[in-house]
């Protein structure tokens, strides 16, 4: 039997063919909306005095009165090992890693920690609204595995991978080249494209991974030409040099990367802020994405991403929250944060459609997701937030004075956090945390 049932409220969200370049003028409002969904995928959205016609009689409406319903938030890069370490003080990235990181992510060899961990984190990323995230696991092979049944347990889009680490990281994380090919085959085999789980190759960095790993990681990367690949890329000048160092015969960062093949469609790259004119345009022509994490450049005082330039190259952006280097699991908070570093460069400043294009439509097509998630098309898995414009005094006395649909979403970006979340439904199903 199928279940249908109707969502009643405003809704918004990117047509089908949206991008960055024309954000502001590829979306759909509808102030008295309907999205209507059977099975866990989109039938339809559109003005609900016209779509409630269509529906059966019996069809379960929910009304949601003035929140607004949009689709589920994407963030491209976390560390799901590392919830347990954010708001480290002190250090910048090479010493934060040492100090606060590696300790918190060798707990994960303990697989009670890993579940409970892996629980924690997933949870927090739907009771802030993001339905699917692009996750950094540790190296531990029955950590991911753990982390993938808690994301298969919640029906998650979710992607992710075991770290891989073959140097410069404590005893308890550190792989070798054979074990990290093995092990993420096994991940592989059993995860990759399960019901809404799919892998992503992930070594860690540069600094962390001997060229023997790196070619590792290529050849995974060859025999599985569909997986996703994920890593991080130019955080930090002090990373910067040491990568220089460690791989002379390089052209720069990125190019130590695409030497094993690593780049294209399915790439991401975290971080992305120290790149040359060159690692743009190549990042451009081979389709990989830059995941802009602010949150987190602010906070380890790493830069501040040049969203104008990496526009103006073609660059495919997407947004992320680097948990634990971001400070918060907000994609809200993180375009708060995204347009202050824009607003410091003072260049092109980020607007409030296309920062809510980065987290929706566009995270999706950065993930070559756009297929299956990021809008309500017919045939869209169902996964959307319910959010609360007036969650807050502060937010309900600003939204006041509040004249367009640009200003109500620049200042619910600029004002709300998780308490804006008023639900989150993940393939037609509110998620209720345990
Ligand atoms: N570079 C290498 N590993 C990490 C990590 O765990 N977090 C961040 N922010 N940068 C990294
Ligand atoms: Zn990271």
């Amino acid at each position: 039997m199928t279940t249908v049932t109707a969502h009643r409220g405003a809704i918004f969200h990117y047509k089908d063919d949206a991008n960055l370049q024309n954000a502001a003028d590829s979306y759909e409002y509808f102030e008295d909306g309907m999205l209507i969904i059977e099975d866990g995928k989109v039938v339809a959205a559109g003005e609900a005095p016209k779509l409630i016609e269509t529906l059966a009689d019996g069809t379960t409406i929910i009304d949601h009165g003035d929140q607004l319903i949009m689709p589920g938030f994407i963030d491209t890069h976390a560390h799901s090992p590392q919830a347990g370490a954010i708001a480290g003080y002190g250090e910048q990235l090479l010493e934060w890693l040492k100090g606060y990181i590696f300790p918190s992510e060798e707990k994960f060899s303990d697989p009670v920690h890993a579940r409970t961990g892996a629980a924690f984190f997933l949870d927090e990323l739907l009771r802030n609204g993001t339905t699917t995230a692009s996750l950094y696991s540790s190296s531990h092979k029955e950590a991911t595995d753990i982390l993938f049944q808690e994301a298969e347990a919640r029906n998650m889009r979710i992607i992710a991978g075991k770290s891989l680490s073959d140097r410069d990281v404590p005893e308890g994380l550190r792989d070798t080249p054979d074990s990290a090919y093995e092990d993420s085959k096994e991940l592989i085999e059993k995860w990759n494209g399960k019901g809404r789980l799919l892998y992503a190759i992930t070594p860690r960095f540069a600094p962390t991974s001997t060229k023997e790993e790196l070619e590792v990681a290529g050849r995974l990367k060859r025999e599985y030409p569909d997986l996703y690949m994920q890593t991080h890329l130019a955080e930090n000048l002090h990373e910067v040099e040491l990568v220089k160092s460690l791989f002379p015969e390089s052209k720069d960062y990125l190019d130590v990367y695409d030497h094993y093949g690593l780049l294209g469609k399915r790439t991401i790259f975290g971080h992305s802020v120290h790149l040359s004119d060159r690692e743009f345009e190549r990042i451009a022509e081979t389709g990989s994405v830059a995941s802009w994490c602010p949150t987190s450049n602010f906070f380890l005082g790493s830069g501040i991403f040049d969203y104008a330039r990496a526009k103006r190259m073609n660059a495919m952006i997407a947004m992320g929250t680097d948990i634990g280097g971001g400070t918060s699991f907000s994609m809200l908070v993180t375009l708060s944060e995204a347009y202050k570093g824009t607003a410091i460069r003072a260049e092109t400043k980020l607007s409030a459609f296309d920062a809510f294009y980065l987290i929706t439509y566009g995270g999706a097509r950065a993930l070559s997701l756009e297929n299956s998630i990021g809008n309500f098309s017919p045939g869209k898995e169902a996964d959307f937030v319910v959010l609360d414009l007036e969650s807050t005094p502060l937010l309900r006395y600003r939204m006041e004075y509040t004249k367009t649909l640009a200003e109500r979403l620049f200042v619910l970006m600029t004002l709300g956090d998780d308490r804006a979340v008023a639900k989150t439904y993940v393939a037609g199903l509110e998620h209720v945390s345990k």
